[in-house]
């Protein structure tokens, strides 16, 4: 497969050497010093792109993939790309996107969902989350936090919402961001009573099952069409 990198970051990087031990060819890396290649042969060339940069430009690069039709799988955090759904399906565009590629975090979001329909049943529970990443990430909560507060607000019925400011928004889930050297990335649920507490934690050892993930969102997207992501190639 033929894959073009926008954004030769941490993830970038390493997605480039998992990349290319299975097999694949790189055929196009932009950065913020070449963005005029969007426009060059070889990047109109990929099968797929994959976009890990920033949520203030990450936008502008998934339109610009669309526009010379080149199918896209980013994992930018930071941005409703759930928003773009529509645009995506009405025009016959490509686009996947997780805020979480590894595989074992989305095993963790799966077991979450389930706790969390257990929990709604016992009320004497209140749910809270902890993430703790490394202290160069720009967005809080982590984008896999939001996702994971979304499987406890579909599911509990006393949860209304998440919040980072629990003293101000009572009747919302409280997310405590935690940033600490170069940790790269704990996610931790709690369910706490008078009695008792139920704790669930992911741990990440290192970025490599972020990139993994993401080169096999690339394998699966490549020759498919649509708004695409994690549930459409796990389907646990
Ligand atoms: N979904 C996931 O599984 C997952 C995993 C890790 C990181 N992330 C997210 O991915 C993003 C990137 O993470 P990272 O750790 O690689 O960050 P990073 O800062 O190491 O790399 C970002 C790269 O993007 C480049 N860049 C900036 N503007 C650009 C532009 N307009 N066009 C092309 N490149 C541009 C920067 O120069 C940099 O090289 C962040 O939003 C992060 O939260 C998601």
């Amino acid at each position: 497969m033929k894959i073009a990198l926008i954004g030769y970051g941490k993830m970038g990087q390493t997605i480039e050497r998992i990349a290319k031990d299975r097999g694949h060819e790189i055929v196009s890396i932009i950065d913020i010093k070449n963005l005029e290649d969007f426009n060059s042969a070889a990047f109109k060339s990929a099968d797929v792109a994959i976009e890990f940069t920033r949520p203030d430009v990450v936008l502008s690069n998934v339109r610009k993939c669309f526009s010379v039709g080149v199918r896209v799988v980013s994992g930018t955090t930071g941005w409703k790309a759930a928003d773009l759904k529509d645009e995506v399906e009405k025009n016959g565009y490509t686009l996947f996107w997780s805020s979480n590629y590894s595989l074992g975090v989305n095993a963790f979001i799966a077991l979450n969902k389930y706790l969390a329909k257990i929990m709604n049943q016992l009320d004497a529970y209140t749910p809270s989350m902890t993430e703790t990443h490394h202290v160069h990430k720009l967005d809080a909560p982590s984008g896999t936090a939001i996702t994971l507060a979304e499987g406890i607000i579909e599911n509990v019925d006393r949860v209304n919402g998440w919040t980072l400011t629990p003293d101000l928004q009572k009747d919302k889930m409280p997310i405590s961001s935690i940033r600490r050297h170069e940790v790269p990335g704990i996610h931790t649920i709690c369910y706490d009573s008078e009695d008792d507490y139920i704790e669930i934690t992911h741990s990440a050892r290192s970025r490599r099952g972020l990139a993994l993930g993401a080169v096999l969102a690339a394998e699966f997207t490549c020759g498919k069409k649509g708004f695409l992501g994690m549930d459409d190639m796990l389907k646990f």
